[in-house]
């Protein structure tokens, strides 16, 4: 019978296993309907480590967060690249971006380093502040129109403005052609990006499918959007464009120098990328805005924070005056954003860590026991068990928008389990090497975006008392998840 199901017994030393009673999918189901309470109730029945079969898949869920650090520093036995690379080329693609598959020997680890923190970041900053400015404040009719109460959803509002900065902040900006000047030409842009957005969001739908293993050709509209954004990035449209980031550039360069990918294949990898920086970017910021507008106490504490720091680098402006842009230290040194972006991230995060055994070992729990891991098996944790957990997090589905901050108003980054104080206790990023490489500059396009939103205007949710919109647990295990529904909000440029 174990053989028909294709299940497996557990060996001595192995975890417990939960093989479940489905054919192939085994405890899938219970898993895709409520990861945090199907993990907490293995947890109750088989301790701080378990298996279980998830689609023919073994993964063993380790929920004790003193041995996270064993996993995630653990490079000898476990690999994470391959999982990484496997997905993006299904889902986007493209061929094999391992480089033990021979299409390419770039290593991509460090062409994010090189191009998306330290020295790169200031240029982004800037780069970004000018696009918001653009896509938030100077827009052709947009003037005229704020200085009267403007309605729209907080989702699709941050889906307009964010979308539109940091596409052309990654991808830069149409060179003029002919008779597109000014004016004119920004709004050929905009719609251009708008299109862009709608492609987007068509892709992002069957995204999750993808990452399932089902084939993109069985979706008609999500297979066009992807291959239209994919021409968006074709070298010949690419090399029309201006102020290409360092990331895009020096990928382009890599492409044509390190790879024999053809043409398509090199414009799904920057497809790739324009996923990552969006996906998770996007919802981060509804989630921030609508606590933030939902929060008198939490929009008068961030209102003081922006306008102290605005005025007193010199920076009184209008509507039609930009700011120049704040420093990565300005923008480090605003501990109130900070948190109300963390708490947010919190509050919305599902990743899942996963690392794969290279071969069989012993995995050794910071608690002195050891178990048996099989070559091919996936280790596993779920951050959502510490950020829902009430003796890390008090109360932990209520928001506090100063969570992060201690009683000085420093950054606070001590907290503790069982008495003790825990390294990992925030990993919307994910972890060690895999961490995401764009997360410094995530948090300075969202603390940008509500620079000035809340520097420029006034703003109020449509129903005061609105409930807060459920996740949408479609996206469980891939990042930040999205409200079901979107929330109305009306906003209006603040008279001097
Ligand atoms: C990977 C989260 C914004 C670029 C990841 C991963 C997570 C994540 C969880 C996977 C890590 C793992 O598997 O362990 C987030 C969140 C963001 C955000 C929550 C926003 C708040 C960005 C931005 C960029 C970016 C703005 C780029 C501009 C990347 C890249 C990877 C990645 C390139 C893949 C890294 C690799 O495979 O080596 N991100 N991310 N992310 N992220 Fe982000």
């Amino acid at each position: 019978l174990r053989l028909l199901l294709g299940t497996r017994r557990r060996r001595p030393t192995e975890p417990p296993l939960e093989n479940g009673n489905i054919p192939y999918l085994g405890c899938a189901l219970r898993f895709g309907s409520n990861p945090l309470e199907f993990l907490r109730s293995c947890q109750r029945q088989h301790g701080c480590i378990f298996t279980c079969r998830i689609a023919g898949q073994y993964i063993h869920f380790l929920c004790d967060p003193f041995s996270y650090d064993t996993v995630i520093h653990h490079r000898r036995h476990l690999d994470w690249n391959k999982f990484h690379l496997s997905t993006s080329a299904k889902v986007f693609g493209h061929e094999s971006m391992d480089p033990s598959h021979g299409h390419t020997t770039e290593d991509l680890q460090q062409t994010f380093q090189k191009t998306l923190q330290g020295k790169a970041l200031p240029s982004l900053i800037q780069t970004m502040m000018e696009n918001l400015q653009s896509a938030m404040l100077l827009s052709g009719t947009s003037k005229t129109r704020v200085m009267d109460w403007q309605q729209d959803g907080i989702l699709a509002f941050c889906y307009k403005v964010m979308f539109e900065a940091s596409y052309l902040t990654l991808f830069g900006t149409e060179l003029s052609t002919h008779k597109k000047e000014g004016p004119f030409k920004q709004e050929v842009q905009k719609a251009t990006v708008l299109s862009a957005l709608e492609n987007f969001k068509e892709f992002d739908k069957i995204f999750p499918a993808l990452v399932a293993g089902l084939p993109i050709h069985i979706f008609k509209t999500g297979r066009s959007a992807r291959e239209n954004l994919a021409k968006n990035f074709l070298y010949q449209n690419l090399s029309r464009r201006n102020n290409i980031s360092d990331l895009i550039s020096l990928r382009m360069h890599l492409n044509d120098t390190l790879s024999n990918f053809d043409d398509l294949s090199k414009a799904k990898t920057h497809l790739a990328l324009l996923w990552a920086s969006q996906a998770n970017t996007l919802p981060v910021a509804f989630w921030s805005l609508f606590y933030l507008i939902r929060s008198p106490e939490a929009i008068k504490a961030a209102t003081e924070e922006v306008t102290k720091m605005l005025e007193s680098s010199g920076q009184t402006t209008s509507l039609h005056r930009p700011h120049p842009t704040l420093s990565r230290e300005q923008l480090d040194s605003m501990l109130v954003l900070d948190s109300i972006i963390k708490e947010a991230m919190r509050l919305s995060s599902a990743s899942l860590n996963i690392r794969i055994a290279k071969e069989a070992f012993q995995l050794d729990l910071e608690s002195k026991r050891s178990y048996h891991i099989r070559k091919d098996d996936m280790i596993a944790f779920y951050p959502q068990m510490l950020h829902f957990d009430p003796e890390i997090y008090e109360e932990p589905l209520t928001y506090k928008y100063d969570r992060f901050l201690d009683e000085k108003g420093q950054e606070k980054k001590t907290f503790y389990k069982d008495g003790r104080k825990l390294h990992n206790y925030f990993m919307p990023f994910g972890s060690g090497v895999t961490k995401c490489p764009g997360r410094f500059f995530a948090m300075y396009e969202i603390k940008l975006f509500l620079t000035l939103l809340l520097y420029h205007f006034e703003l109020e949710l449509v129903d005061g008392d609105i409930k807060t919109p459920p996740l949408d647990q479609s996206r469980v295990g891939l990042g930040i998840l999205q409200p079901t529904h979107d929330v109305d909000f009306r906003y209006k440029y603040k008279t001097p």
